[in-house]
């Protein structure tokens, strides 16, 4: 299996400290953000790796990730995106470097010290998604629980006024080559974007989608509160650890 790490967007949530650089490659503790996604995929096996990335800053990733072997990363592929498309779109880009097989996707924000060796190993077909119970669902793509059988996600809701549970799904997937078919004919939402909830959905309607529990830390780090919170948990496991 591949891996992908979905670093586009432009940051304006962190401005002006995404001013200077890609938020990716901002700090979260002792090393660029980026690192912790890529380190998640190493770390389960995959070491042939897409980053895709946009905005004024770009070029930076070449110097702080050269070609990723400090990282243990074997191919290192990068691809631009060009406006804020979505992370749906961000994942099209990667048709051709997925190869006609599964993929590992991961945002560039997303930090878990979690180890999802045995999901990737056991991956067949269809996707994956991981969910977390988080404090403020509404922040995030909330899964929908099927009363009868709590065991079953019936859907996925965007970013929620009303969370129907109090789980985020969580910024890693694992998809069939089917996702880019998905992608193809996914319609932009009302922000405008091809999102990856609604190609999570379609998953879904075919009766595809398995999910897990996500066992250890996670956090986004988008948000300036997300940010502090990331950093204050890699600060305290790698002074311990
Ligand atoms: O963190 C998990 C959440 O990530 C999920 O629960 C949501 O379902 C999912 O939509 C996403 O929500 P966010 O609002 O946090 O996504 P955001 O726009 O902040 O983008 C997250 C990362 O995705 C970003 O760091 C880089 C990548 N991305 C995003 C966009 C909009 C791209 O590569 N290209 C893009 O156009």
């Amino acid at each position: 299996m591949k891996g992908i790490v979905l670093a586009g967007g432009l940051g304006t949530r962190l401005y002006p400290l995404t001013h200077v650089t890609n938020k990716h490659l901002l700090p979260v503790y002792n090393q660029p953000m980026v690192f912790y996604p890529i380190q998640t995929l190493v770390k389960a096996g995959i070491t042939e790796i897409m980053v895709v990335t946009g905005g004024p800053h770009a070029g930076h990733f070449l110097r702080v990730l050269k070609n990723g072997e400090d990282l243990g990363v074997t191919h290192l592929e990068f691809a631009y995106q060009e406006k804020e498309g979505g992370i749906a779109a961000a994942l099209g880009l990667c048709e051709s470097f997925a190869d006609e097989g599964s993929v590992a996707v991961i945002l560039g924000d997303n930090t878990t010290d979690a180890d999802i060796s045995e999901s990737v190993k056991d991956f067949t077909s269809g996707a994956k998604i991981f969910l977390k119970k988080v404090p403020d669902p509404e922040r995030f793509g909330v899964p929908v629980f099927d009363p009868q059988d709590p065991k079953k996600v019936l859907s996925i809701e965007e970013k929620p006024q009303e969370p129907k549970s109090a789980y985020a799904v969580i910024g890693l997937y694992m998809y069939d080559n089917q996702v880019f078919e998905y992608i193809r004919t996914n319609q932009p939402s009302d922000r405008g974007e091809l999102e990856i909830t609604d190609v999570n959905n379609r998953y879904i309607e075919a009766g595809t989608m398995q999910w897990a529990q996500l066992e250890g830390f996670w956090s986004d780090a988008g948000t300036f509160e997300s940010l502090y919170l990331a950093n204050k948990f890699w600060a305290e496991k790698k002074r311990v650890g």
